[in-house]
């Protein structure tokens, strides 16, 4: 991702340092990216590998910048340690997807609970300046307000939308009882270069280039008009960042791109990318999955200055690039 050509922010890097939990996964990866290439004093990673690979991160090992801490959330002694000499924090470290979420809701809860509350306790305990943290879309779970607005959400689908919602309260209480607060981003649908294509588990772009690629059949669930809101990483990216390095706080925002597809155009438009003539292959559909999701993005937009500068087909373009090297090397 080119992030040496963009800047969404007037606030100088060289004397900030900032932590980023599941810092090898898919998004983790890019911001880490953005940071280092921006000159960033120091950019701490934290995480077990147990969804991250070392890969990730394998072209930003040459900046001194760059410090990998293996280590768990879930212990307590990790999250004090890498908060040492710390002033951002972006956490992302969690276990997602929704059907691992109703196959093993222990460990959901147990990685994106208590590991988001020793992170926050970490962080408050260290004076940290400011820390953002990722929720999700799902916990507008079985709401039919669309687009979706950040006050108006339903009652979760699934083990991992309740862990997003619960992270969401424990900020908030942050908030008022110690006077920490915390920002946290629902983020839609997000794809990019580095987005595991691999497992059961793996989301439906990553998992169309696939399918795609090795021309085999894409399996949809169900009839393939559930849409989603799919966001480039890079507008995340832009807003970590952004939220990061500025004053407000407190408060949940929706991060997507305002633009609903279907996942049977979305598969349309990876068939006509990639040059596929499958069909695909429809299955029943999934328990927990959330029927329709488009985000209101003016809240985000107002605060920010947000802009979704990556639109879904110039995404799955660059996108394409990734995986076509992938799938041929
Ligand atoms: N990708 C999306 O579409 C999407 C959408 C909504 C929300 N989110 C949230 O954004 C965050 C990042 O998502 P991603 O797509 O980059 O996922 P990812 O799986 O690629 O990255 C998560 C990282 O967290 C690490 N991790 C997991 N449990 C850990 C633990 N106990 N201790 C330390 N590290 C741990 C994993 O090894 C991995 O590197 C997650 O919180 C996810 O729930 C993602």
């Amino acid at each position: 991702m080119p992030y040496n050509s963009s800047t969404w922010h007037n606030v100088p890097l060289e004397d900030k340092s900032f932590l980023i939990t599941g810092g090898a996964g898919f998004i983790g990866s890019h911001i880490a990216e953005y940071l280092l290439t921006h000159g960033a004093l120091k950019v701490r990673i934290l995480d077990n590998f147990s969804l991250g690979f070392r890969e990730n991160l394998e072209h930003l090992t040459h900046f001194p910048a760059l410090e990998i801490m293996e280590g768990d959330i879930t212990n307590k002694e990790h999250c004090t340690n890498a908060m040492i000499n710390i002033d951002y924090v972006c956490h992302l470290a969690a276990l997602g997807s929704v059907p691992r979420s109703i196959n093993d809701p222990i460990a959901t809860n147990h990685a994106n609970v208590s590991g988001f509350l020793n992170v926050i306790v970490a962080a408050k305990n260290a004076g940290i300046k400011k820390m953002i943290y990722a929720s999700s879309s799902a916990v507008y779970g079985d709401s039919d307000v669309m687009p979706r607005t950040e006050l108006k959400i339903g009652r979760p689908l699934s083990p991992y939308a309740l862990s997003k919602y619960m992270t969401e309260e424990h900020a908030e209480l942050f908030g008022r009882v110690y006077d920490f607060h915390a920002t946290g981003f629902r983020f839609f649908n997000v794809f990019g270069a580095r987005q595991n294509p691999e497992g059961a588990y793996a989301a439906v772009i990553p998992r169309f280039f696939k399918a795609a690629l090795e021309s085999k059949q894409p399996e949809i669930y169900g009839d393939g008009s559930i849409c989603r809101d799919f966001t480039h990483v890079s507008n995340v990216v832009q807003i970590c960042v952004k939220a990061m390095l500025s004053n407000k706080a407190e408060k949940i925002y929706n991060v997507a791109c305002g633009e609903k597809t279907s996942i049977l155009e979305l598969w349309n438009i990876i068939a006509g990318v990639v040059g596929s003539t499958l069909e695909p292959d429809f299955k029943p559909g999934r328990k927990g999955d959330v029927e329709q999701s488009l985000a209101d993005i003016s809240s985000v937009t107002k605060d920010f200055f947000y802009r979704a500068e990556m639109n879904i087909d110039e995404g799955l373009k660059m996108t394409y690039a990734y995986y076509k090297h992938l799938y041929n090397s």
